[in-house]
């Protein structure tokens, strides 16, 4: 057999479209990564980096460690050590250096290392950690990654003045940058989907003879007959603001001191419009102990034992428009929580979730480790990433905080709570420690979640969140 190579086809002529280049990837060398490292890259919110703490971050496909030092400078450094690869924001911060938690080499905020415990004395001064200019300006904190000097600061100087940058809360989305980018300066986009007060409830859903809208942001329509909230992100920028309080209805309320719903709802009832609730008041009762996690124990909480709790359990897996309607009309028709939890129906749906409850009870008792008062449990390959949070204090009635490990097909998570019944108060902020490492969540409960394949750093983080709690 010969095998005859084509001839080039020299009638045609090969360009590079602009539109071949791709501008999306912006990994080291690439088109769109040497564009981009031109430029001041803002990273983070300064309220999020307090002073002495240091976390990890990546920008552009690189990571990198983020670190504020005593005197306020933050700084980007390599994400880790030259000496043997340990990840720097697992350290200490120390004045303006930081720290190498494994051998205990530190450098300062040039990057020079200043310190080696065990090495010969003069040896330091051979060594240097990779740094990256990193100033502050209204509100956000900025790094250079490029090559050279990088171009002047602020990157905006034009808007300086006081208002017109209001810097966001930062999140992760995950997605391109470009496809941001592209979302946000879709003009028809913007204006469309994200109108004031209506991204959360479209104008189209209220279309019913009456509209109420309960424990979700308020609306700018004139369609919104009712609303209750007590989140204080009910009400949201200037316009819902004056929206709701140019409101005459004597419908609307938002009262952020509420812990629940249920019973802002049940109080406006009874003393603005005189409606005693009592035929609900065990519905009432329980909705606001749900709501506010307001569980009598840690036993109560994982028995599942009280007809609220199975209704609960129920919802949570199957609570469709289908399932509901029905029921809250039986509701409101004055049914019981009891009456409703033993129709033989929900009976048939509530058994496979207990069981499931009780497995999962026993693998967290099987893997469960408890040291100075930090309950520590891995989950991944059990088949069960989701649980009922209170069950390491069930288990551990002394424990004071709970970390949790857990992996599913779509993310690694690592899970941080308080104890709300532990002898012992809380000293931690959970949101502050888990912000360290690039999660959030509130004062007594947090989380940080990561890549599907990320499974060993969320191993790891969890060990750096429970040596932290297990201090003081
Ligand atoms: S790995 Fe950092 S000091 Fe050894």
């Amino acid at each position: 057999m010969t095998l005859v190579e084509p001839k080039a086809d020299t009638t045609r002529v090969s360009r590079v479209r602009a539109t071949d280049v791709d501008i999306a990837t912006t990994r080291p060398g690439t088109p769109g990564g040497t564009f981009m490292r031109q430029f001041w890259m803002a990273l983070d919110n300064s309220t999020n980096l307090a002073p002495g703490r240091a976390k990890p971050i990546r920008i552009m496909s690189e990571n990198y460690t983020l670190y504020r030092g005593a005197s306020g400078k933050a700084q980007v450094i390599a994400q880790r050590c030259p000496h043997r690869g340990a990840m720097m924001h697992l350290g200490w911060v120390e004045d303006d250096d930081i720290r190498c938690v494994y051998h205990g080499w530190k450098y300062d905020c040039t990057g020079q290392c200043i310190e080696q415990p065990a090495e010969e004395a003069g040896y330091n001064r051979k060594v240097k950690i990779a740094t990256y200019p990193t100033r502050e300006h209204m509100g956000l904190i900025f790094a250079y990654f490029g090559e050279g000097e990088p171009p002047a600061f602020p990157p905006y100087p034009e808007s300086a003045g006081e208002g017109l940058i209001d810097p966001w809360p930062v999140y992760q989305v995950p997605c391109n940058y470009l496809q941001c980018f592209e979302n946000s300066m879709d003009e028809v986009h913007v204006a469309f989907a994200h109108q004031p007060g209506g991204s959360h409830v479209p104008e189209k859903i209220l279309s019913g003879e009456i509209n109420a809208v309960v424990d979700f942001r308020y609306s700018v329509s004139d369609k919104l007959g009712w609303w209750f909230d007590h989140h204080l992100s009910g009400l949201v920028g200037e316009e819902e603001r004056a929206h709701f309080a140019a409101d005459r209805s004597g419908q609307k309320f938002f009262d952020p001191s509420y812990g629940s719903c249920s019973k802002l709802v049940a109080d406006v009832a009874r003393e603005r419009f005189g409606v005693e609730l009592d035929v609900h008041a065990d519905l009432v009762h329980w909705a606001h102990v749900i709501d506010t996690a307001g569980f009598a124990s840690a036993q109560q909480a994982v028995e599942l034992s009280a007809p609220a709790l199975q209704l609960m359990t129920v919802i949570e897996a199957h609570g469709d428009d289908a399932f509901l309607a029905p029921r809250i009309a039986r509701l409101a028709a004055g049914a019981s929580v009891a009456e409703l939890v033993s129709e033989p129906a929900l009976q048939r749906l509530l058994a496979p979730l207990i069981e499931r409850h009780k497995v999962t009870c026993d693998v967290i008792k099987a893997r469960a480790v408890e040291r100075d008062g930090v309950v520590l449990f891995d989950l991944a390959g059990s088949g069960d990433d989701r649980y009922n949070k209170f069950i390491p204090y069930w288990l551990y009635p002394q424990s004071r905080y709970c970390v949790a490990v857990s992996a599913s097909r779509t993310r690694s998570k690592v899970s941080v709570g308080s104890n709300p019944w532990a002898p012992v108060p809380r000293t931690h902020n959970i949101a502050e420690l888990c912000a360290r490492f690039g999660g959030g969540g509130h004062a007594v409960v947090g989380a940080v979640s990561l890549k599907a394949d990320e499974l060993e750093k969320a191993r790891l983080i969890a060990q750096a969140i429970v040596s932290e709690l297990t201090v003081g």
